[in-house]
């Protein structure tokens, strides 16, 4: 009779080694999911590249963009002054308000002179002088429709 002298083989290494694969596997599911999770999470990186989108402002994009001599943000005029006035004019209303108004030197002044005496306007210091002539310059009173002088003309006596 012959015994069967095998010994049995050792199974434990091997399900040691296939239960640490088991163990790398799920620990890669688990950081994968981890992952994804904030990313999608308000303030993670998807929801970034979405306020993004809301705003127009797309990376990359100039913030102080000019085309034609426009900065575009603002809608004003590029000239000396501008970075002056933007930075003093447009935080508490648009710079629609001072697009829209055209005045002399003394009208723009006043205006500066009443936001400052009813509407907390700082003083503007130096920079006073700098957004008067940016604005007097670029925002002049707009010419009065009359028209031209009639020239050469030939003018013919009423008779009655
Ligand atoms: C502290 C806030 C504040 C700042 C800064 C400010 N303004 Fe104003 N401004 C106002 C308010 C308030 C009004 C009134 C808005 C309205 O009527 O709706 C106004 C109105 C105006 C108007 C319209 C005036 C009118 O007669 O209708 C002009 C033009 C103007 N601002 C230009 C400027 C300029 C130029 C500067 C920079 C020197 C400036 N603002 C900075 C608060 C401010």
């Amino acid at each position: 009779m012959e015994e069967n002298n095998h010994k049995p083989k050792k199974t434990g290494q091997r399900s040691q080694k296939s239960s640490m694969v088991q163990w790398i596997v799920s620990g890669i599911i688990i950081l994968a999911s981890i992952y994804l999770i904030i990313k999608t999470l308000p303030g993670g990186k998807n929801s970034e590249e979405k306020v993004q989108t809301i705003t127009g402002l797309q990376e990359g994009d100039d913030f102080d963009k000019i085309e034609n001599g426009i900065h575009l943000r603002t809608g004003l005029i590029d000239a000396p002054g501008r970075i002056e006035t933007i930075g003093n004019c447009t935080t508490c209303h648009s710079s629609k308000l001072i697009i829209q108004n055209r005045m002399d030197k003394e009208h723009w002044a006043a205006t500066i002179r009443w936001m400052q005496e009813t509407q907390n306007l700082w003083d503007l210091g130096a920079n006073e002088e700098i957004i008067i002539n940016y604005l007097v310059t670029n925002y002049p009173p707009k010419k009065k429709g009359r028209r031209a002088n009639l020239e050469g003309i030939e003018w013919y006596e009423l008779r009655q």
